[in-house]
């Protein structure tokens, strides 16, 4: 049917793969991951040395000019993001254009667009530094964007960036602090947070990278081509799989009703999955997962948290997924997004607000990609399809019909 086709349409063979599972669309230097064998390497560096030794701001130095900074480079690259915190005042008129009850994923896919109005020299993506100030103007401006929408949507003032804090202080800050008052940041809640923002900042071809880069395959700005990312990370087969773990943890509710749930997950007539577990890619377990498991349950220790009935079902459900055969065969393991809800619940980030940090974090593989692929040699991006519709006829009047 495939040579059929493309015999018709005169451009010769294509492949068809339906979910990309198979093709690869570009080259990369920035992200190795072998799934099979659980590795993930950033530059070359494993993501749990990463975990361990760097912080996100590093990371993101790494992801995006592809090596490790010395201390100088360093302080100038964090410099330079803190000069950068601040969004236009008129951004916080822009917000009351939005409902108070409207999803942060809205707000953000809105909002983050939106700074192509402000910043025209990012529009110039020919211009190798106009490209690097709209990579530091997006991991700068993240944050504060992402806080003042969660304010928005609690109907509290917004804060402002307080650039004597780190990089994840000042994000926690800006959530929950008050205006009134000078706030102190729990700093294992702040080091989860950084862990957290570092885990997610890069994942090779994923979906939403995917659309980054085809959005940016047509010469769009930055700031657009970010935000088509952040509508693609939405979605609970992405990005949005951290909230739905923690819905699907609600709705069990109780530990008695875990192998209903689990049933349900093999029943092929049921739509529900198990949300937080299985990849694309792994095929093994997830080594971000093996880290953010680690850290939640340092945060868990220091919150007191280890006998909250929600993360109990957590531990119950990763238990029996871990040994039932359904999942062994078809390797399907808890993956990051697992985790990262149970830390995220335990700071006491609302769920809605869950997949905005995953593009918080994601931000900087987004751009790096991004800068990867307008500094190098590439063509628009432009899938072909297979046709399955009607052969060609000729058109019958409305009265003829
Ligand atoms: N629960 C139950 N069964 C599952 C699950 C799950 N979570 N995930 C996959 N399966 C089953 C499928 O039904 C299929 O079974 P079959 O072979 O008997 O038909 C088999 O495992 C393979 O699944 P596919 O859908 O072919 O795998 P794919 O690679 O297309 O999907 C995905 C990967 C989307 C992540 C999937 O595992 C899923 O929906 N998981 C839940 C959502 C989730 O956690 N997403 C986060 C991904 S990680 C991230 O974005 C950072």
């Amino acid at each position: 049917d495939v040579i059929e086709v493309s015999a018709l349409t005169g451009n010769g063979y294509f492949t068809y793969d339906p979910g990309f599972v198979s093709t690869a669309a570009c080259e990369s230097k920035i992200t190795y991951i072998d799934g099979d064998k659980g590795v993930l390497l950033h530059g070359g560096y494993p993501i749990e040395q990463l975990a361990e030794h760097s912080d996100y701001l590093e990371t993101c130095y790494l992801l995006l000019y592809g090596a490790l900074p010395d201390a100088e480079q360093k302080d100038k690259f964090v410099s330079k993001v803190r000069m950068h915190t601040m969004v236009n005042d008129q951004m916080s008129t822009f917000f009351k254009g939005f409902r108070r009850d409207a999803h942060p994923m809205a707000i953000m896919c809105g909002v983050v667009g939106a700074l192509s109005a402000f910043y025209h020299d990012s529009l110039d993506i020919k211009d190798e530094k106009h490209r690097e100030i709209s990579a530091i103007r997006l991991i700068a401006k993240m944050p504060t964007l992402a806080a003042m929408t969660y304010k928005y949507t609690i109907g509290q003032p917004f804060m402002y960036p307080q650039n004597h804090l780190s990089y994840s202080e000042n994000f926690l800050h800006m959530m929950f602090g008050n205006p009134c008052e000078q706030d102190k940041v729990n700093p294992v809640l702040a080091k989860a947070m950084d862990k957290v923002f570092l885990l997610h900042a890069d994942h090779e071809q994923n979906a939403s990278t995917s659309t980054v880069r085809l959005a940016g395959s047509t010469g769009a700005n930055p700031f657009a081509c970010i935000s088509a990312g952040i509508a693609a990370l939405w979605g609970p087969s992405h990005g949005g799989a951290n909230e739905a773990v923690l819905d699907m943890l609600s709705e069990i509710g109780d530990a008695s009703r875990i192998d209903e749930f689990v049933a349900r997950a093999k029943d092929k007539d049921d739509p529900f999955r198990l949300m937080g577990f299985g990849h694309r890619v792994y095929k093994n377990f997830d080594p971000r997962a093996k880290v953010m498991k680690q850290a939640a349950d340092e945060v868990l220790a220091e919150l007191g948290l280890e006998n909250d009935p929600l993360l109990a079902i957590a531990k119950r459900l990763e238990q029996i997924a871990l040994e039932d055969q359904y999942f062994i065969d078809r390797k399907l393991y808890p993956n990051v997004d697992f985790y990262s809800g149970i830390i995220l619940k335990a700071i006491g980030i609302p769920t809605s607000m869950f997949t905005v940090i995953f593009a918080l974090g994601r931000t900087p593989g987004w751009i790096a990609h991004w800068n990867e692929m307008i500094s190098g040699s590439y063509r628009i991006g432009r899938p072909r399809q297979l046709y399955t519709g009607p052969a060609q006829r000729d058109f019958v009047p409305l009265d003829k019909r």
